[in-house]
């Protein structure tokens, strides 16, 4: 029912990217000017969501509408009317209800029992159905019309004909799906789907700029010459730049988006063991869960440096690993149900890479702003240098936001 809605001809519209990106640039632009770091994390996840309802609903929810929060401790950060600004109230129960779903399913089934005197996702989701109800009433609505105008007229408004054909939503609302429940459910799904993981891989890859400006000032470079300093990035430019798409991967490679997945055994199955070991025995119907996270960081399939962000891997002969074995990245999971979005988050990326660099030169993390890991705490290895906190409730966040200064493009020498 989705995968219709992914042919090249749907993700290669750029329309729907530009004025989200354009909106949230402007935004970050203002509030830099004004002093303040921006939470990269806040402000990508609106432009994600509102390209996302767009694309997906014919509707943009305008949660960039609602304007960027400001940091907690500053005097604008204490403004209630923004703190319950509708958008800002479903992005922060959408989140939280992730979290504890993920928590339902760390416990296994007797998370009842932990919850066998109050439902503790159920507030949370209370908050985003309320969010999401009205653009399922305006869908079922067009539905409605259109038939009346069917039957009163013998032909409906080619423009709501559109909404049905055109979007996700108005295949869903056409099908015998009676119970608006189940479309709801559909609609809170593809929202994670589509929104969380394209935020958090551009919030992870931001982080990872503002930890190596050699890679930004290349990746940078790559965009002015392909791209140049004001046009809009086309779907050819995207494809061209060789250098951008290896950045995302590595990005999506160290910080999988959707760093842990389950599957269940359909019959009994031997695994060869890892690096020597003795072998697995799945019995069948077990859940087997696997955590690309690690899996992305293993030495033994990535090389000795696989700790290391380094976006050449990609691209030089250490593309060798991948190549003699594509499964060891997983970032859009494979086979039957590999992600149905994933050109579409590439190219959602990438235009929003291209806008952001013509409009910034130089990003560094707000230190004073940043929840930083406390010193016990950051462990060894990788763990041992990182700057932010990394969470996971079903997709990877930062703890606290990505707060940034960004310095506009044209301020300094370099364009
Ligand atoms: C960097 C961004 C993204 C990442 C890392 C990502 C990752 C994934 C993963 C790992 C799965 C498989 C889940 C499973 O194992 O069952 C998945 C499924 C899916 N994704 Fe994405 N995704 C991204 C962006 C998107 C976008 C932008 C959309 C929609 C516009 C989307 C739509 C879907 C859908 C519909 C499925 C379900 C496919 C099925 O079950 O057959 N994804 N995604």
């Amino acid at each position: 029912m989705t995968r219709p809605f992914f042919s090249k001809d749907r993700i290669s519209h750029f329309d729907i990217f530009q004025k989200h990106a354009e909106d949230s640039l402007n935004q970050t632009k203002v509030r830099l000017q004004e002093g303040y770091p921006v939470d990269f994390q806040d402000m990508v996840g609106r432009f994600t969501l509102d390209s996302a309802t767009e694309f997906l609903f014919g509707k943009c929810v305008g949660s960039l509408s609602a304007g960027l929060i400001y940091p907690k401790n500053s005097l604008p950060g204490q403004n209630e009317e923004h703190a319950n600004h509708p958008s800002n109230l479903f992005a922060r129960a959408f989140s939280e209800a992730q979290s504890r779903s993920m928590l339902r399913s760390s416990i296994g089934t007797i998370w009842r029992l932990a919850e066998f005197w109050s439902d503790r996702i159920r507030k949370d989701m209370e908050v985003c159905h309320r969010f999401i109800d009205p653009i399922l009433k305006d869908a079922l609505e067009v539905k409605r019309s259109i038939k009346e105008n069917e039957q009163s007229t013998g032909q409906g408004c080619t423009e709501e004909k559109g909404f049905l054909e055109d979007t996700l939503l108005g295949h869903l609302t056409h099908r015998p799906v009676t119970d608006r429940a189940v479309i709801r459910d559909e609609i809170v799904n593809i929202l994670i789907a589509a929104r969380d993981t394209t935020a958090s891989t551009l919030t992870f890859l931001v982080y990872m700029l503002s930890q190596h400006p050699d890679v930004l000032m290349r990746l940078r470079a790559e965009v002015l010459s392909t791209v140049g300093s004001f046009r809009r990035p086309t779907y050819d430019d995207v494809r061209e730049m060789k250098y951008m798409r290896a950045v995302i991967n590595e990005t999506l490679r160290l910080y999988a988006p959707v760093p842990l997945n389950v599957r269940t055994s359909t019959e009994a199955v031997v695994w060869p063991g890892v690096n020597g070991g003795p072998p697995i025995y799945i019995p069948p119907n077990t859940l087997v869960p696997f955590s690309v996270f690690l899996m992305h960081r293993r030495k033994d399939l990535w090389g000795p440096d696989a700790d290391i962000f380094d976006p050449d891997r990609f691209i030089d002969e250490r593309l060798k690993y991948l190549t003699s074995n594509p499964f060891i990245f997983l970032p859009f999971n494979a086979g039957p149900r590999i992600c149905l979005g994933q050109q579409f988050a590439y190219n959602e990326i990438s235009f929003f890479l291209v806008r952001l660099l013509q409009t910034f030169s130089s990003i560094a993390l707000a230190e004073d702003f940043q929840t930083r890991p406390s010193k016990s705490a950051t462990g060894t290895g990788r763990n041992a240098q990182e700057k932010v906190i990394i969470k996971n409730h079903l997709t990877l966040y930062v703890e606290g936001g990505l707060w940034v200064r960004m310095g506009e493009a044209g301020s300094s020498n370099d364009a």
